[in-house]
């Protein structure tokens, strides 16, 4: 079967590829292990879970839930949510083709929904409400969405899976509770300990010296409080490593590089 068009009650939907990813979780199993059970279909009566994984920005939301499609053996489809998504962009939107005519183009959640393949609704808090609404079917036991531009009612296919993120980020939208009570389990994307924030710098800035990142990740644990009181995340951390490598290749002190990572952008405005 075709997986990039599928027929749907005589309407063709284009549908998108999924998204290659080669994430590695690092060192932190048990928020890995889970999601992974919420996604387990026990018995054939039974449904799969819509979990979302929430936590601060750059702490691994992103990470966990593509890496965990990989483990899953399934496609990663990601999804990045915004404030000015309409509905239709998150199931099915029209396009013009060359010969004027009209064409159906799935998002890449209604391409997992298709397909089967784990769909990774990212920030999906940035999502007003009509949008949720829109979703509401297929976050519980009908399993099915709706496209109203193409007229069609979309079954999921056995092997989708489904996994939002949030983060409270001042430009979200509240959850209506409807939609709340449907993604369920809540898993928390905790920072790291000071010895995982190690292995996870290393391997995501490998091309830096051992050395190097031993220093950065002293002076960032120098107060670990801070670390897990969350006033830095991971991706401070692997940003603060990326610039020292790069200032010390300069000739520069590469201890400029928590000053000019860690402050704020708005700060200096
Ligand atoms: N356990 C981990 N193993 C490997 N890399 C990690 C891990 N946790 C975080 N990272 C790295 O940290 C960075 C930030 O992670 P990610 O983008 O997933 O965070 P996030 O929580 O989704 O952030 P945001 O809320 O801003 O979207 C990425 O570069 C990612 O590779
Ligand atoms: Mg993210």
């Amino acid at each position: 079967m075709d997986s990039k068009k599928r027929i749907i009650d005589g309407i063709e939907i284009s549908l998108r590829e999924p998204d290659i990813t080669h994430y590695k979780w690092i060192g932190r199993d048990e928020e890995m292990r889970f999601l992974l059970a919420s996604w387990l279909q026990i018995d054939k009566e039974d449904l799969p879970m819509t979990p979302v994984l929430v936590g601060d920005p750059g702490n691994g939301k992103t990470t966990l839930a593509c890496a965990s499609a990989q483990e899953f053996n399934q496609p990663a489809y990601l999804m990045n949510c915004t404030s000015d998504m309409r509905p239709e962009d998150l199931i099915v939107t029209p396009v013009i083709s060359s010969g004027n005519q009209i064409k159906y183009r799935g998002s890449p959640l209604v391409s997992a929904v298709i397909n089967g393949g784990v769909c990774v609704l990212d920030e999906a808090n940035r999502m007003n409400e009509k949008c949720w609404a829109s979703l509401a079917p297929l976050l519980d036991d009908r399993r099915y969405v709706e496209s109203v531009i193409a007229g069609v009612k979309i079954k999921a296919h056995s092997d989708f899976r489904f996994v939002a993120t949030m983060n409270d980020d001042p430009s979200t939208y509240t959850i209506p509770g409807y939609i709340e009570s449907r993604l369920k389990p809540v898993i928390e994307v905790e920072p790291p300990s000071g010895e995982v924030l190690r292995a996870i710098v290393k391997a995501n800035v490998p091309y830096a010296s051992e050395d190097l990142i031993e220093s950065v990740i002293q002076h960032m644990l120098k107060d670990e409080d801070a670390f897990l009181s969350r006033s830095f995340s991971i991706r401070d951390a692997i940003e603060v490593t990326r610039y020292a490598v790069r200032l010390s290749r300069k000739g520069e002190d590469y201890q400029k590089s928590f000053e000019y990572i860690m402050k704020t952008g708005s700060e200096s405005l």
